[in-house]
Parts: C-alpha cells; sequence; structure tokens
C-alpha cells in the first residue's frame, strides 16, 4: 500500500482522509506540482519548489513551510514508497472553513503529497501520438499550476473523444500549449516555443530543452506560433514532467513533416537522457 504525506503524518493511502469542507474539495482553491524522482532524487526539484512558491503567492496562500521542510517531506515520502523512480504530486489548498467564496480568517493549508512508480512512456515517445487543435477556452491565468482543472479535463478528453493524444490550443490564432504540456516546433533546425506569459504554464521540461538548446548551442526561439506554423513545421513536440518530450506525429489528422518521429527529437531526447543520466550520477540538478 502506498504511503502518503497529509498535514504532518505519512499514512498509508486508504487511511488519508480531508473534511468535505476543505477549499480545495469545495472550490478546487488551490495548487498543485509533479515532480519526477529519478533514483530516489528530486529532478529539477528547485524549479519546482520555486514554482510551487510562486503558485501560492499568486493565490494569497501563506506558504506554510520552509524550503528545507518541504524538501524534508518529500524525501521522506520517497523513501516511505520503498525510493527509485517515481511519480510525485503534491498539493496545496487553502484549509478547511465553512463555505464561502471569500477567504477565511487565516487558516491552515491543507498539504498533500502522494507518489506512484515512474515508468517511461516509451511507447508515445517511439510511436509519436497524434493531436487536435481545439480553442483554449481556459481563463487568464494559465500560468498558475490551479488544481482547478475542469477546462483542461474538458479539452484533453474532446481530444481523447477525437482520437489524438493531446489537444494544442489555439488562443487568437496563436497556439499556447498543450491541455497538460508545453509545445515545441521544430522548423529549418531551430526550436520555437511560446515565450512565458498568462497563457501557459511555465513548464519546468520547457525550462531544461531550453537549457539544453543554450548548453549545446542548438538555435531556439521564444515567440508566438500561429496556427498556421503547426501545419508547416518539420517536428512538432509536447513536454511535461513525466512524460518528458513526446513527438507529435499528426494534427487535426494531417502529417506533422513526414508523418513519423523525426531526427530532432531523436537529438534533443538523447541530450535529456544524457542530462538525467548526469543527475542520477549526482553531477546535475
Ligand atoms: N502537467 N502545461 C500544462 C497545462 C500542464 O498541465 C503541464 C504539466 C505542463 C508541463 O509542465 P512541466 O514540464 O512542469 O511538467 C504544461 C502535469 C504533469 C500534470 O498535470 O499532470
Amino acid at each position: 500500500m502506498s504511503k502518503v504525506y497529509l498535514n504532518g503524518e505519512f499514512l498509508p493511502i486508504d487511511e488519508a482522509k480531508i473534511s468535505v469542507l476543505d477549499r480545495g474539495f469545495i472550490f478546487g482553491d488551490g495548487v498543485y506540482e509533479v515532480i519526477p524522482v529519478y533514483g530516489s532524487r528530486l529532478f529539477r526539484g528547485s524549479h519546482h519548489l520555486q514554482r510551487l512558491i510562486n503558485g501560492l503567492k499568486a493565490i494569497r496562500i501563506t506558504n506554510p513551510l520552509s524550503d528545507i521542510e518541504w524538501i524534508k517531506i518529500l524525501e521522506k515520502l520517497i523513501q516511505q514508497n520503498g525510493g527509485g523512480d517515481q511519480s510525485l504530486y503534491l498539493q496545496v489548498t487553502r484549509g478547511i472553513a465553512p463555505r464561502d467564496h471569500r477567504f477565511p480568517e487565516p487558516i491552515s493549508p491543507t498539504i498533500f503529497a502522494m507518489s506512484t512508480p515512474l515508468t517511461e512512456a516509451d511507447l508515445d515517445k517511439q510511436t509519436g501520438i497524434s493531436a487536435v487543435t481545439l480553442e483554449d477556452n481556459r481563463w487568464l491565468r494559465c500560468n498558475i499550476k490551479s488544481i482547478s482543472l475542469l477546462p483542461n479535463i474538458l479539452l484533453k478528453q474532446q481530444a481523447y473523444d477525437a482520437e489524438g493524444g493531446e489537444a494544442l490550443l489555439l488562443r487568437n490564432g496563436f497556439v499556447t500549449e498543450g491541455a497538460s504540456s508545453n509545445i515545441i516546433v521544430l522548423k529549418d533546425d531551430t526550436l520555437i516555443t511560446p515565450p512565458k506569459s498568462e497563457h501557459l504554464l511555465p513548464g519546468i521540461t520547457r525550462d531544461l530543452v531550453i537549457e539544453l538548446c543554450h548548453t549545446h548551442n542548438i538555435p531556439y526561439e521564444l515567440r508566438a506560433i500561429p496556427q498556421a506554423e503547426l501545419f508547416e513545421a518539420d517536428e512538432v513536440w509536447v513536454t511535461s514532467s513525466t512524460k518528458e518530450i513526446i513527438p507529435i506525429i499528426s494534427i487535426d489528422k494531417h502529417a506533422v513533416g513526414d508523418g513519423r518521429v523525426g531526427n530532432g527529437w531523436r537529438k534533443i531526447s538523447q541530450l535529456y537522457r544524457e542530462y538525467k543520466q548526469s543527475f542520477r550520477e549526482g553531477r546535475a540538478e
């Protein structure tokens, strides 16, 4: 039985209970992180922690713990679940109070973390996935990793219903990101991804890919991507922490490039793998 952390305690998952008045349950009033763990260590841990802290600030929840306390909890949870490679989920809600939209008088936030074994999404990577474009009908604060994911869930399901593995979201004719991923387009050996804004989540995987471009002198541009460029791209990829870099081989039933996983993806994936290996050997964060 996997162990979870809930408000100071480590418990078997079926013994962890929260109040029905928790504002996370009632309003979706909270933020979360999904952090990969390789060799029992948090991959890009400080980046995830910083995004969590930014999210708490953005929704006006006082950060209840110091950085060291956060890390201690997560590291203990990793150990309690046997170490190795895991996907760690961490959520902080505003806490328990009678239902009222207004913020309650200061209350203790609810802190919850769980972990599942991490297996690589190899098949998706080898074969690539298809995607569909959909109107980005989310709010204007998509840079907050909010637990209120109803729009993302509906968009994702709409993509699945149309036999797509991801929804690529369009706002005013420009692609923002995927329903649960960031987007990167490759054209003439240059990577292109939209700059950070309130229209997309500042993805940790996206940031690492940009960092790898920087280190290895691979040309990249941070700029808005018009819808038409999706269909003219040599390659299109989506990124997220646990799935890493996934090639998109068709969009709205049109082949991307030659409709197969491309060499650009092979190159960046190799660099990503090498980075992970250096992390496992303690040479990278
Ligand atoms: N989601 N954009 C959205 C809307 C996302 O939900 C995610 C990740 C990303 C990629 O961010 P990162 O590289 O930091 O994982 C971008 C996670 C993994 C989820 O909700 O399960």
